[in-house]
């Protein structure tokens, strides 16, 4: 298991070699695999471990497997479900954090880690507009974890003897309100909590795809007059498929006045808070009682880094805390907490260097200038496609571009733009999806994820399409 030094050696140099050599050329490679499970299985077959690899021979083995099977989501052409192309800075990190391999469960063992990952918190919690005070919260694994977090959190407020007695304590049901175009990770967070999936209430959406805060008052009065104990509202900042932004402020006001925990799933859009010109559309954002934010999506990180904050510097503790005898004691006495006594993870690992690394390199300058870029080529991308005869069908001034066909007939029809999509797909030209707005109507999705993609990417992607057009009119 423990190579020598000149294998180790060997190692280091071809791993940083063929990371370097991938990022290089990624973008003259398709963007798609061939999806032939048979052939992947027929690939692995001889590898049944009974004679062992030299170290070079599985890293080639792996590097050119990655190549060929994988979705490429560092290319810049993939337009995908924000996926970006990792940060240098970030790459280095995940190395380094697998050499030193430190345990952020306790502080005592890993107390710079812990020291980072909380700095991080508060200066994302302070750019939020959150005073630095009462900012608190946690690295989670991923958007979903953090959307958990504040499910649980929001319980326990709410329902002070959830986390002892369980959901059968209750006397009424819990109920919970996103709207109708959100993440379902807060459905599968209403499930595992055990509220169950029915507790989530879908509030509707304007024409402009966002909740129309006055439904959402009605139906808070609607469940409480039918006994049901509502406790949590999710406004989405920047939805999966639309990149629309709730109305924050009317969305607060709601929640303020029903006395229930206000959630923002900020999980890509908060980025926009980098930005001045953009900050204005996460205004009320302060309001929130947390914040799910993703640094896997738009600061560019490898995955994967959500952030759960929050301005109640308390309701982590009260919701996670266990008494335990055999953890680490050396830091009793500290004004310090365990993260394992705050966080649904035990074992920890040091998710975030990658950010802080990012971060440290690029500076808030840089990543204003990123996400300003980034933003700049989503609208080069609406207008070359109106000019292409294609009718841009969502509203956001973010980087996402949902559109149809106004050039024919089945143009809005799902099939027809699931198999533009698909010729694309299949072409291994670039990544592009379909997706349903506002309960049903078909679009086409294409967001920037990637911070190279660029002008020419974006004329390739048009042509491309035109491309797709005529092949699926010529079928
Ligand atoms: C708005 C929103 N919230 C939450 C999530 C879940 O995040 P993750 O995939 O990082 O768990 C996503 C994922 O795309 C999302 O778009």
């Amino acid at each position: 298991m423990l190579l020598s030094k000149e294998q180790r050696e060997a190692l280091w140099h071809q791993v940083a070699e063929a990371i370097e050599n991938y990022i290089e050329t990624v973008a003259d490679e398709r963007v798609t695999p061939e999806l032939d499970p048979m052939k992947i299985r027929a690939l692995l077959e001889p590898v049944d471990f009974s004679e062992p690899m030299n170290p070079s021979d599985a890293v080639d083995f792996i590097v050119k497997g990655l190549s060929k099977y994988q979705t490429h989501t560092p290319h810049p052409r993939y337009y995908g479900l924000f996926n970006p192309a990792p940060t240098p800075m970030g790459i280095a990190a995940d190395a380094l954090v697998a050499a030193f391999n430190p345990q952020l469960a306790a502080w005592s063992h890993s107390p710079l880690a812990i020291e980072i990952e909380r700095h991080l918190v508060r200066a994302f919690g302070t750019r939020f507009g959150y005073p630095a005070s009462d900012t608190d919260g946690t690295f989670t694994n991923a958007g979903a974890e953090a959307n958990h977090t504040a499910v649980l959190v929001a319980l326990v407020r709410a329902f002070p003897e959830y986390g002892t007695k369980g959901i059968r304590s209750l006397e009424a049901q819990p109920t919970l309100y996103v709207s109708s175009e959100s993440h379902h990770s807060l459905l599968r967070a209403a499930r595992i909590s055990g509220i169950g999936a029915e507790a989530v209430r879908e509030v509707p959406v304007d024409t402009d795809l966002r909740m129309i805060p006055s439904e959402l008052q009605s139906q808070i009065r609607r469940d409480r007059k039918a006994g049901c104990a509502p406790f949590m509202i999710a406004a989405t900042v920047g939805t999966t498929s639309a990149g629309t932004i709730d109305p924050i402020i009317p969305i607060a006001e709601v929640a303020e006045e029903e006395e229930l925990w206000f959630h923002a799933d900020a999980a890509w859009g908060g980025a926009a808070v980098l930005v001045p010109e953009l900050r204005h559309l996460l205004e009320g954002i302060e309001r929130s009682n947390s914040i799910t934010f993703d640094a896997h999506k738009w600061l560019s990180v490898p995955m994967a880094a959500g952030l759960f904050i929050t301005s109640d510097a308390e309701i982590l503790e009260k919701a996670f805390r266990i008494p335990t005898l055999y953890m680490p004691k050396e830091a009793a006495g500290l004004d310090v907490a365990d993260p394992y006594a705050y966080t649904i993870q035990w074992s920890r690992r040091f998710i975030g260097l990658k950010v802080f690394l990012s971060l440290a390199v690029a500076g808030w300058k840089g990543y204003e200038e990123t996400i300003r870029n980034q933003t700049a080529v989503g609208i080069h991308l609406k207008d070359s496609l109106q000019a292409h005869g294609w009718e841009i069908v969502n509203k956001t001034p973010l980087p996402i571009v949902c559109f149809v066909d106004t050039e024919h007939p089945q143009g809005r029809s799902i099939d027809y733009l699931d198999a533009i999509a698909g010729e694309i797909v299949s072409s291994g030209k670039a990544w592009i999806s379909t997706t349903k707005l506002g309960g049903g109507k078909p679009a086409l999705r294409a967001c920037i994820t990637n911070y190279r993609t660029d002008g020419s990417d974006i004329a390739a992607l048009v042509g491309d399409l035109d491309w797709a057009r005529g092949r699926v009119l010529g079928m």
